[in-house]
Order: C-alpha cells, then structure tokens, then sequence
C-alpha cells in the first residue's frame, strides 16, 4: 500500500509507502513554498490507509484536515486537541495521560498548540514525548513535527527547553527502533537540531534561496555521501515553485521530483482564497472517538497514584495552575448548551491562560533583572570607593607635580601673563591651524621648559602623535630649539 501525494513531471503517480512508521524524513523549504500544503496531502494520505500518527502543529494549520475545502465536514478520522478548533482541549499538565490515551487506540491526532504558552507547549511536551518514549506501540506511530524548530531547535535556551527537546528529539532519532516514525517539516533548516536532520533518511526539499538553510542542506547531503547524484537537483531549488518538490532518498535509490497534488482537505490558509469564513467551516465527527478518548484520559489519570493535593496524576499542580485549570473546565459546562459559544469561551480562557502565563514568566524575568541590576549598582559603588582610593595615594605625586609647575610660572611671572609681541602673534595663527597653538602659546610665555612640561600643559601626551606635530612645527620653522629634554624659545 503506498501514499499518493503528488505527480511526476511525466504526469505518474509519486508515491510514499505507507508504513512510515520506522522512516526519519525532513520537508525542508522556505515560507510558502507548499510545506504545510505538501504535508497535509501526507497526513491525509495517512489518515485513508488508518496509519495512524501525531502531529504537533505550533502554526494552527492541521485541523483542516476535518474539513472539506468547501467548508463543509471530512470524513477523515483525525482528533483534534488544542487550538480554536480542538476536540479536547489542550492541558499542559496532561501531557502523560494524552500520550496514554493515543498510545490505547490507534488514531490520527493532530496537537495545535498555537493558543498556548512556550512554556506549557514545552512542559506538556517534555511529558508527553517522555511517556510515549516508555511504550513501544503494536502499531506503529508517525511523529509529525510541523515547524519543528518551536520543539527541537538546533540551540536549545534554559532547562525547560533543553528537557523538551530532548524528550522529542529521542522520538526523532532512536524512536524508529521503538515503533515510531517521524516527519519533520521546518521553514528554516538552519535552525532544526542537527542530529534530528542528520538521522532523516529522506530529504523532500522545496523552493529554497536563503543561503545558511542551503549550507545545512548541503551539509546533509555530504554527510549521505550522495556525490553528484542530487547535485543537479540541488541546484534547482532556488527556482521551486509552490508544491514542487524533489525526494532525496538514497537508501531507497529515490532521487525523485514531483508536484504535491491538490489537497482534499481544507488548508485553512487558502480559506480567503476560496471564500470561506471562520464561522462556515463544519469539522467532521468525531463525538464518539471524543467520548472514548475522555473516558480514557479519565481512565488513565485515576489509575495514576493522586498526590499530595489529591489531584489526580503524577505531576503536582502548583496552586495557580489549579485554579487555572478551574477557569478551563467551566466551558466545558456550557458546551452542553452551545457548543459554539463554548468553544469562543474556552478558547478566550486557553488564551487569559497563555497570556497570565507569560505574564508570570515576565515577572520573574523582571525580579531577575532588578536582582542583576542590585548586583551592578553594588560594583559601582565598590568601583568608586575604589578609585577615591587610588586617588588618596596618588595625591603627593601630584601636589609635587603641581609644585614643580608653579616653580616654572614663578620663573617668569610677567611672561606668563604679558602680551604677546606682533611677530609672535602671526606664527600662533599659523600653529592654530594644526592645533598647537597652545603648545606655542606656552613656550612662548614660559621661554624654556622640558619637553614632558610643556607637553602636559599643553594637554597633550609626550608620546603622542599629536606633540610630535606640535614639535616639529616649532622647531622645523626655527620658533624653539631643542636642547636635551629641555625645548627652548626662539628670538624673533
Ligand atoms: N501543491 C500545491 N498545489 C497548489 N497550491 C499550492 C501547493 N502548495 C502550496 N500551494 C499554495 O501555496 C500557499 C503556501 O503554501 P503553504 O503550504 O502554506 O506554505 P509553507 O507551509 O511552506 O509556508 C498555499 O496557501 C497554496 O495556495
Ligand atoms: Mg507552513
């Protein structure tokens, strides 16, 4: 049994087996070039022949598989948790217990966690790819990992992140051995974890111009040994148009380019394109799966040990969590009433949730900054009382210092003041142009003094380049003589 997602140039099928269930594969491609398109003709594919599969959608893409292009209801059988359009809605702490419950039946499910938080995406995931991890499936699963970055990113920041990924990254490289298949798909190459993308045995690559996504392509392809036989191919992806694509698998001698065909199902962003609104899309049924699937989430939380709080499952609740939990469950209520509404209401709540989330990660992002910031005024003050110390100790250099430049002042008292003759005048114009007027202006007044003491009155440094000009601009036009250290005034 095999996949038909697309067509050849020469008009033929273009196929994938249908048993991906041990088979690593990348959809790599720039923004809208057909990834999300391409891999709903996968999922749909999937769905058809009953192989069952997860799909983790961060971009709110996948739950038109329930839906016909038209608007109207699929008949795929594919449950959606999460997202605006969820069946069950998404929990952060009910990461174990979902993956046990897809893990009891073999469904399609598709995850949309565009609604929620990063840090509850990375908690329930962290949980879910965990338990999945600690079950090896009688039917194999297909992990599908759109915009995989958001799960397994090639720099992972902080713990949280470094668990989640991880927990999913197992999934997409050792998982194959334990009946998990995976498909990652991912606009920026760049940024995928390496040793996922370098574990993929096949390559569906799309329209692609920016350089650092080509270098890991081509990094791939060198690591496979492939030579010259995708070269060609290679060279072609910056003139992909949406939906072309081109396989690379060489375990299987595939090296194969195809257009993904028309999709069956709705891709939700061509809804503007067909003329669909949000509130005329109708997902297809999935009442009964929905029920068993609760029983089961139900099920298997109460055969986990309750904690401390009595709440049950593993994974303890802090306070705030519970009472967000609370606000989720009160549209579940009404939903009885109108389904609709209920959605509207659970979704609003799901976002408060995301939102007081981040609020609370912005918090203590704040108290972070205000402890770096105590930390850093701390310094400075300790710098200061610092320097106020060196300068105590450098004072009698530079009472002497002082002392000695008074003596020099004191040596021509009316020089130092008087005016200064026409001759001299003239020449001072001429220094002012390269900026050792004071330089000039000082000898003139003080008649002989080492070359150090007129350098620092006149501000300037003895190693300089500056009163190397200065110098040379008096001595090369005859203006002062040197005499040892000693520069010396000039009768004009
Ligand atoms: N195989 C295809 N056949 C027809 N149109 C396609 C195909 N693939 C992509 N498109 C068009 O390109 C648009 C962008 O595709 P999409 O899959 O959303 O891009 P990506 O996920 O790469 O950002 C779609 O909305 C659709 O209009
Ligand atoms: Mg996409």
């Amino acid at each position: 049994m095999s996949l038909m997602i697309g067509t050849t140039p020469d008009g033929k099928p273009f196929t994938l087996p249908a048993d991906l269930g041990d088979k690593k594969i990348a959809l790599l491609a720039q923004s809208k070039k057909g990834k999300t398109y391409g891999l709903g003709d996968i999922l749909e594919e999937l769905a058809k022949a009953q192989r069952p599969f997860i799909a983790t959608d961060p971009a709110n893409n996948l739950w038109g598989l329930r839906v016909l292009p038209d608007g109207s209801p699929s008949d795929l059988r594919v449950v959606v948790i999460g997202g605006d359009h969820g069946d069950i809605p998404f929990e952060k702490d009910a990461g174990e217990r979902m993956a046990e419950a897809l893990l009891a039946t073999p469904i399609c499910a598709v995850i949309d966690i565009s609604l929620e938080s990063l840090g509850s995406v990375r908690r329930f995931m962290t949980d879910f790819a965990g338990r999945l991890k600690r079950s090896k499936p009688e039917i194999p699963r297909v992990v599908v990992l759109e915009e995989a970055p958001v799960l397994i990113p090639q720099k992972a920041r902080g713990p949280q992140m470094e668990a989640c990924k991880s927990a999913v990254s197992w999934l997409a490289t050792i998982g194959g051995n334990f009946g998990y298949g995976v498909i990652v798909a991912s606009q920026r190459a760049a940024t995928i974890d390496k040793d996922v993308l370098s574990q993929c045995e096949a390559l569906i690559v799309m329209g692609m111009t920016h350089e650092a996504d080509r270098d890991t392509v081509r990094g791939w392809m060198k690591s496979k040994d492939l030579g010259s036989l995708a070269e060609q191919s290679f060279n072609e992806l910056g003139s992909l148009k949406a939906g072309e694509a081109w396989l690379w698998w060489p375990s299987e001698d595939r090296f194969e380019k195809f257009t993904f065909r028309k999709r069956e199902t709705l891709h939700p962003r061509e809804m503007q394109k067909l003329g669909l609104k949000a509130g005329q899309v109708q997902l297809g049924d999935m009442q009964a799966f929905v029920e068993r699937m609760n029983r089961d989430l139900t099920r298997t939380s109460s055969a986990v040990p309750a904690d401390v709080s009595g709440q049950p499952g593993k994974v303890k609740r802090s306070r705030a969590g519970g009472d967000r939990a609370g606000v989720a469950a009160l549209p579940a209520e009404s939903a009885k009433a109108d389904p609709h509404v209920a959605r509207q209401i659970n979704d609003q709540s799901r976002r408060i949730m995301a939102l007081t989330k981040d609020l609370e990660d912005l918090m203590t992002e704040n108290k972070r900054l205000q402890e770096n910031l105590a930390v850093e005024v701390r310094l400075r003050r300790d710098a200061v009382l610092r320097l106020d110390a060196v300068r105590a100790h450098l004072r009698p250099q530079f009472d002497a210092l002082r002392k000695l430049f008074g003596e020099i002042g004191e040596a021509s008292p009316a020089a130092a003041n008087g005016e200064i003759g026409e001759a001299w005048t003239q020449w001072l114009e001429k220094a002012a142009k390269i900026g050792a007027a004071k330089s000039l202006e000082i000898l003139v007044r003080r008649g002989r003094l080492t070359q150090k003491q007129l350098a620092t009155l006149a501000g300037l440094s003895i190693k300089g380049g500056h009163w190397a000009r200065c110098r040379s601009f008096m001595t090369k036009n005859s203006l002062a003589t040197l005499d040892g250290e000693y520069i010396v005034r000039a009768e004009l």
